[in-house]
């Protein structure tokens, strides 16, 4: 399949390397054909792999992950393009972090709206699925660098494309159907980003960032 990863830093690197690695053609996406990211990340990952701009990249891929950064990620897939992302399934891995320097965890949209939203309402043609941005990228293509069971949610208005998703996620990155959470619709992604500033203390208290939640249900009854 040929994939279009939007997004040049430890996430986008993450995911197109394994979606390459498991037989895919993956183009990555920067502002400029020439990023430096993209294209050390394209010379290093082999025949199937290329760069170019946001809007090469989606327009190349038939499915697309949005791994920019989430603070300015509606500008990034306007310049990926409206056209370009249209009819297609839209993975958007972003958290809407603000990463100004000295700041405690704060996000650019919460509460009454989320990322996912704003991306579905600016490319309603799109078909977005929140899903993945609940972990670190390492874990995201390599679940079982955790023990055991753990969770990973996905949330979007198109049921269709959320099987999608989920059939891509295990088949691919090894997920365990069992594992996955369906929230619902685009507004799941709310809680899944509020999550972030959350994820982001446990990493400081746990020492490295391969853990995840698992969703533990009530007891049988005795
Ligand atoms: N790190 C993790 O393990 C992890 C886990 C879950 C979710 N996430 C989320 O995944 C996303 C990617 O994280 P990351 O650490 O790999 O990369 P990042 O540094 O957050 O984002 C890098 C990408 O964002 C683009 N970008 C930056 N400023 C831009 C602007 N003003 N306009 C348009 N595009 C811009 C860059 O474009 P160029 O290529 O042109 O430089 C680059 O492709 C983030 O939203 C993050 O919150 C990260």
């Amino acid at each position: 399949m040929k994939i279009a990863v939007l997004g040049s830093g430890m996430v986008g690197n993450a995911i197109a390397t394994k979606l390459v690695r498991v037989g895919h053609q993956v183009m990555m996406g920067s502002r400029t054909a020439a990023s430096e990211g993209g294209q050390k990340w394209a010379s290093a990952a082999g025949k199937s792999a290329q760069c170019g701009t946001f809007a090469d990249a989606a327009a190349f891929g038939e499915l697309v992950f949005n791994c920019t950064s989430g603070a300015n990620s509606l500008a990034a897939l306007r310049l990926a393009g409206a056209q370009n992302l249209r009819g297609k399934v839209l993975i958007d891995v972003a958290n809407p972090l603000d990463a100004s320097p000295g700041k405690a965890p704060t996000l650019t949209v919460c509460n009454q709206d989320s990322l996912g939203e704003q991306l579905q309402r600016e490319f309603p043609d799109a078909r977005v699925v929140k899903a993945l941005n609940t972990m670190n990228c390492e874990v995201m293509v390599q679940p079982s660098l955790v023990s055991g069971d753990h969770n990973l949610f996905l949330c979007g208005n198109d049921p269709g494309a959320k099987q999608q998703v989920a059939n891509w996620l295990c088949e691919w990155f090894g997920w365990k159907r069992g594992n996955l959470i369906d929230l619902g619709d685009i507004s799941g992604a709310r809680g899944t980003e509020m999550f972030l500033p959350l994820w982001l203390r446990l990493w400081g208290v746990m020492g490295n960032p391969h853990f995840n939640i698992r969703v533990v249900p009530r007891a049988e009854k005795s």
